[in-house]
């Protein structure tokens, strides 16, 4: 592997339906990132995935799915690694010892497990309880420095430091003896949260993320949509009366208004404001208009892409597995060093006996 000054890794659950959210959040900014001088990571989180029941069959495509998505939308499996999680034993691993690392104090103030296992807490699965300890693994078992996240996962990323300092305090003389240095064995993870389209909202309701469980199909607007979908879902989104204001300011307390001018935004790669300046005091059917052109621009090759790797599927599997392995070089080493540093024995080459 070449030298590079950051490495960053970033995951997506394969749990269907990709949306506008999923994109513009995550995917989009993952092929923003290869431009830098880094080493990228792209995993497709099936061990995540079944924190929640899945279909086998259904996960199946769903992997294929995103690894799909992740090609069509810019990311060069030569230049950065795409791969799906459970080819790779490490994460599994690595996340064992980092629940041993891991305080229960720590996970219950988890608003995403709170959320997701509702009301009947009890009934949940301990893999979703123990979600962030996993995430954790994956980042710190290539020792990422950049994590590009959406909103919601800021949290789990300070766990994951929270994790990575535990690690290092307890284990500090562990550490130095095995020749790692002063500042501990692994790095402070940085998260990359940001840009105009840091929180996609659902097109019903601007105080909702966009979501692919929401009941309503017209929340959101999934990368398999076609043209005519994409035209009839913007056209419907919620807004407000007023004509749109000429400064980001003005969308305060408008959070439909709000919610398209970003999408906008991070289509178009600016900034709410240039967006403005272009279509302050126009009304929404004026603004929608163009929010379709530009949403059918930049979705449809995307869309005709995924339809194209997805009827390839030996294609894809070639990607994972070819990715699958790269990873695995980078997070071995990494692996056995914490085996060392956590007093294991580890398997020595067989000498006959
Ligand atoms: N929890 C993330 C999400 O739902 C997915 C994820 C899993 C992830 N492991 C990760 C993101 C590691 C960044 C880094 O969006």
């Amino acid at each position: 592997m070449a030298a590079f000054n950051e490495l960053v890794f970033s995951g997506v659950q394969p749990t269907g339906n990709l949306h506008l959210g999923n994109y513009l959040g995550a995917i989009k900014r993952f092929v923003e990132m290869q431009n830098r001088d880094a080493q990228c990571l792209y995993c497709v989180v099936d061990m995540h995935a079944i924190t929640l029941w899945q279909d086998p069959q259904a996960l199946r495509g769903q992997i294929r799915e995103v690894t799909a998505a992740f090609l069509a939308a810019g990311i060069d499996p030569r230049r950065s690694i795409v791969f799906n999680q459970s080819q790779v034993p490490a994460h599994a691993e690595l996340a064992w010892i980092f629940n041993c690392v891991a305080r229960i104090g720590w996970l219950n103030r988890m608003t995403q497990f709170k959320d997701k296992a509702g009301k009947d807490r009890e009934n949940a699965s301990v893999g979703l309880y123990a979600y962030p300890v996993l995430m954790a693994a994956d980042i710190l078992a290539y020792r990422a420095t950049h994590v590009p996240v959406g909103e919601d996962q800021k949290q789990h990323l300070e766990l994951t430091r929270d994790i990575a300092q535990k690690f290092n305090t307890d284990f500090a003389g562990s550490i130095m003896a095995h020749g790692h240095g002063e500042d501990g064995f692994f790095p402070v993870t940085e998260p990359l949260i940001g840009g105009p389209a840091a929180r996609v909202m659902s097109l019903r309701d601007g105080a909702k993320k966009m979501s692919k469980s929401d009941a309503s199909d017209n929340s959101r607007i999934n990368l398999t949509d076609d043209q005519d979908l994409i035209a009839q879902k913007v056209r419907k989104a919620k807004t407000d009366p007023d004509p749109l204001p000429s400064e980001a300011e003005g969308l305060k307390g408008r959070p439909e208004a709000d919610n398209l001018v970003g999408i906008y935004a991070a289509l178009a790669e600016t900034t709410r404001e240039a967006v403005l300046a272009q279509y302050g005091g126009a009304q929404f059917s004026a603004f929608k208009g163009a929010l379709v052109d530009l949403a059918v621009e930049k979705l449809s090759p995307i869309n005709a892409e995924m339809k194209r790797l997805t009827a390839d599927p030996g294609h894809i599997d070639a990607v994972l597995a070819d990715g699958a392995a790269r990873a695995e070089a980078i997070a071995a080493p990494t692996l056995d060093a914490v085996k060392d540093i956590v007093g294991f024995v580890r398997r020595t080459r067989l000498s006959p006996v």
